[in-house]
């Protein structure tokens, strides 16, 4: 019998909760499929940035308070910080690394964020574009109502919030063919 904290444990195995054990996960993180072993404690913002290499997912208060480690599990926002990586098993990970398409075009969402000036020191940014990303997903045409709500757990330190509800507004408006696109076309990599 190993160490219990060699132990890895498959789906459905009844697992000690010690913190330590190690647990095999098959996740899609970003359209690549990966079978990892993590310990219990790991999070899925760890596993994402110190283990896949993807720092767009930011690490700021590492409690649940601020939205900037936020990524998309199924589809759905998740606080990474707070997401067990055992519990993404199966689950598909989209990050602000896996919205641009292939050939580097920015997203509705992304170009907005630009084009309103919403942000100063970005470090929110990712999180506030993987919210907002969400959000239009559900609601195409959401109210400033609903805007504000359903950002609220998404802290900006520098005060950006007009540019940024600003840009939900603008990314919702591209979305549905009401206005046109920003007239520069940004691609990822390039300044602007
Ligand atoms: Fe996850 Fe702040 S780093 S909510
Ligand atoms: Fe600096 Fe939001 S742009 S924290």
């Amino acid at each position: 019998m190993p160490a219990s904290d060699e132990q890895t444990y498959r789906p459905g195995q009844a697992i000690p909760m010690d913190g330590l054990t190690r647990h095999e996960i098959c996740i899609v993180v970003n359209g690549q499929t990966y079978t990892l072993t993590v310990p219990s404690r790991r999070t899925l913002l760890d596993l994402l940035r110190d283990e896949l290499g993807l720092t767009g997912t930011k690490k700021v208060c590492d409690m649940g308070h601020c939205g900037a480690c936020t990524a998309l599990r199924d589809g759905v926002p998740v606080l990474s910080c707070l997401t067990l990586a055992v519990a993404c098993d199966g689950c598909t990970i989209t990050t602000i690394e896996g919205l641009v398409g292939e050939d580097g075009r920015l997203t509705p969402v992304q170009q907005a964020f630009i084009q309103c000036d919403a942000l100063q020191c970005g470090f929110c940014t990712p999180g506030q574009i993987m919210s907002a990303t969400a959000l239009l997903r559900q609601n195409p045409d959401p109210s400033d109502e609903e805007i504000v709500h359903y950002m609220a757990g998404n802290l900006c330190r520098c005060g950006a919030y007009r540019g940024i509800f600003e840009a939900v507004r603008l990314a919702s408006r591209i979305m549905s063919g009401a206005e046109k696109a920003p007239p520069t076309e940004y691609r990822h990599g390039e300044g602007s």
